[in-house]
């Protein structure tokens, strides 16, 4: 008879994951946004408390049931308050797994009332948002593994490149958005991976729960050189 046993190899590793979109208010009921659904961000929450990890999940607004058994849940909306959440939890962590889709720019001013069609101004005014990635890149410690993701549409592995090295991560997860079943709201996804050593993987397309366990593979593989 078969006994299957819980995976710890994540056993007392702390890891913060980002997931969802954020979203940059233009007035109190409009603002800027993109569709993710943070399905690939809850789908290696799961996975990796299920491996035994304390996991800590910053999201942006969705609509996805969070995952059971989560150390700490902070949700956000802009990502002025992910980059602030994501700061105040940062020094026990681990492991940093930045899967959101963070709106790069915002609106300079967020009208406090409703802005009237008939007195919009039609060139919005934007400013960029921190990137929060970049800021955890450069000032990580020792024993912080950091990993990104990027969308990308051509050049995947070209640009995925630059981001790592940019960014001074471990671990890229580089996701192709034009091709079939990938990307923002599906169940599934085909991704490079590209590690801190320039090594590049291909993952045929997985359901993003495997996807995520292959991901947690992976950092176990490098972590241990
Ligand atoms: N990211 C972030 N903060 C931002 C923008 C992006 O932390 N303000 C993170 C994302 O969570 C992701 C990675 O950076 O893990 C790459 O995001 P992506 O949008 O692909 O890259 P950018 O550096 O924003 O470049 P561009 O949008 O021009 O491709
Ligand atoms: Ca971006």
């Amino acid at each position: 008879k078969q006994i299957l046993l819980p995976q710890t190899d994540f056993k007392d590793k702390n890891i913060l994951i980002t997931a969802g979109p954020t979203r940059e208010w233009i007035d109190p009921v409009r603002y800027i946004s993109n569709p993710s659904s943070g399905k690939m961000g809850y789908a290696l929450a799961q996975a990796a408390i299920e491996r035994g990890a304390k996991v800590t999940l910053v999201s942006g607004p969705v609509t996805i049931d969070k995952p059971k058994g989560l150390y700490h849940f902070t949700s956000v909306e802009t990502a002025n308050e992910m980059y602030e959440t994501v700061m105040t939890n940062l020094s026990p962590q681990d492991i940093i797994i930045k899967t959101a889709a963070v709106s790069d720019y915002r609106p300079k001013d967020k009208f406090e009332n409703k802005v009237k069609k008939d007195k919009v101004n039609t060139n919005l005014e934007l400013i960029s948002n921190p990137d929060i990635l970049y800021t955890i890149g450069k000032n990580k410690k020792e024993h912080q593994f950091v990993v990104g993701f990027a969308a990308e549409t051509n050049n995947i592995i070209e640009e995925g490149m630059k981001k790592l090295i940019k960014k001074q991560l471990d671990l890229i997860v580089v996701n192709d958005i034009q091709s079939d079943d990938a990307g923002f709201q599906s169940d599934t996804n085909i991704v490079t991976l590209i590690d801190k050593n320039k090594n590049i993987r291909e993952v045929p397309k997985v359901t993003k729960a495997t996807l995520s366990h292959i991901i947690l593979d992976e950092i176990v593989k490098i972590q241990k050189g």
